[in-house]
């Protein structure tokens, strides 16, 4: 029920069938691989979007910091360059950043639509609801979709802003990367914008830091993901027999965290009819994180097709906004 005037839309492009297909997919090939690894999106079940939640505000997890300082800043100036009615935000989680620039586009009197894109259905309806309640007139069209999948499926209609942030683009592999660049300017219109945030390259003992927080937040958000498919595939992982490794691959500039098997096991995945062994310090890569040069990533949006019209970097140096169009 709602008492403001505004809606809360739920489209489920997913379903369950999908979801689990996808999951079934991604364990089956991860896991039968040499090495071993299973795609991040799987950490984001509503105990992993509460502990990333959690990471956010660990002292030596910097990127949320930051992009809100550039945010508070900026997302005025943003909102009046965009001049978007409609904020579409790319796995959007909490939401919890995003009332900054709602906030701006409200102030600058464009916004009509809120449409968060996340694969978590429960998240994305709280985040959902709590907006919706937050601005009295606002509609929120929740999607719940894989960004890498249904690019295709988002809404069609407004001045749009695309927004992708807090530095998931780092997820992605520069093939799958430049994949998806080209694939969200195809699905622009001119008048468009995409507001992207992406974590940058520094000092490696802090980048390592930010993801082996000395709480063990980040190690627990990690084994999520064996929890995660425990519950969903019926396996026997035993999470606490993993190891959290975090580290940086400086040759690609991006930190790897993988999953370390602490002694030899056997794990049966019972939904796949799957048995894998680990060796002792077997590892599995749970996920990568990439980090830029603001140079180099200007020139990949150049390459999808954007026109790159400015660059947020916070006053550390730690953290890039850039807001292209289409
Ligand atoms: C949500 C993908 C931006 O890569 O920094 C945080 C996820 N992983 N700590 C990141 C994450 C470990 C985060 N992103």
């Amino acid at each position: 029920m709602s008492v403001s005037q505004s809606a809360v839309h739920l489209i489920n492009h997913l379903g369950r069938d999908y979801l689990r297909q996808a999951l079934e997919h991604d364990v089956h090939t991860g896991l039968t691989s040499t090495p071993k690894w299973l795609p991040p999106k799987w950490f984001y079940d509503a105990t992993g979007s509460e502990l990333f939640s959690q990471i956010t505000r660990l002292p030596e997890y910097y990127p949320t910091r930051r992009e809100l300082a550039i945010l508070r800043e900026h997302a005025g100036d943003i909102a009046v360059r965009s001049r978007a009615d409609t904020l579409v935000e790319l796995g959007s989680g909490t939401s919890e950043k995003t009332v900054l620039l709602l906030d701006a586009l409200t102030a600058a009197g464009t916004l009509h639509t809120y449409t968060p894109v996340d694969v978590d259905a429960i998240t994305l309806a709280d985040a959902a609801r709590r907006l919706a309640s937050r601005y009295a007139g606002l509609t929120v069209h929740a999607v719940c979709a894989d960004f890498e999948q249904h690019l295709t499926l988002l809404p069609r209609t407004g001045r749009r802003m695309v927004a992708f942030l807090g530095g998931t683009i780092g997820n992605l592999d520069p093939a799958a990367r430049e994949m998806f660049l080209k694939e969200l300017r195809t699905t622009l219109r001119r008048g468009d914008t995409f507001l992207l945030g992406a974590d940058l390259i520094k000092d490696t003992d802090r980048l390592i830091a930010a993801y082996d927080d000395a709480a063990g937040v980040t190690a627990a958000f990690n084994r999520n993901v064996l929890h995660v498919i425990n519950r969903e595939l019926d396996a026997d992982f035993e999470p606490d027999a993993f190891e959290h490794v975090a580290l940086y691959d400086a040759e690609h500039n991006w930190i790897e965290m993988r999953l370390r098997a602490t002694r030899d096991m056997h794990v049966r995945v019972g939904d796949l009819g799957l048995h894998v062994s680990f060796e002792a310090g077997e590892e599995v890569r749970t996920e990568i994180s990439a980090k830029f040069r603001p140079d180099d990533l200007r020139r990949e949006l150049v390459a999808a097709g954007f026109e790159v019209n400015h660059r947020y970097i916070d006053s550390t140096g730690d953290f890039s906004l850039f807001l292209a169009s289409a």
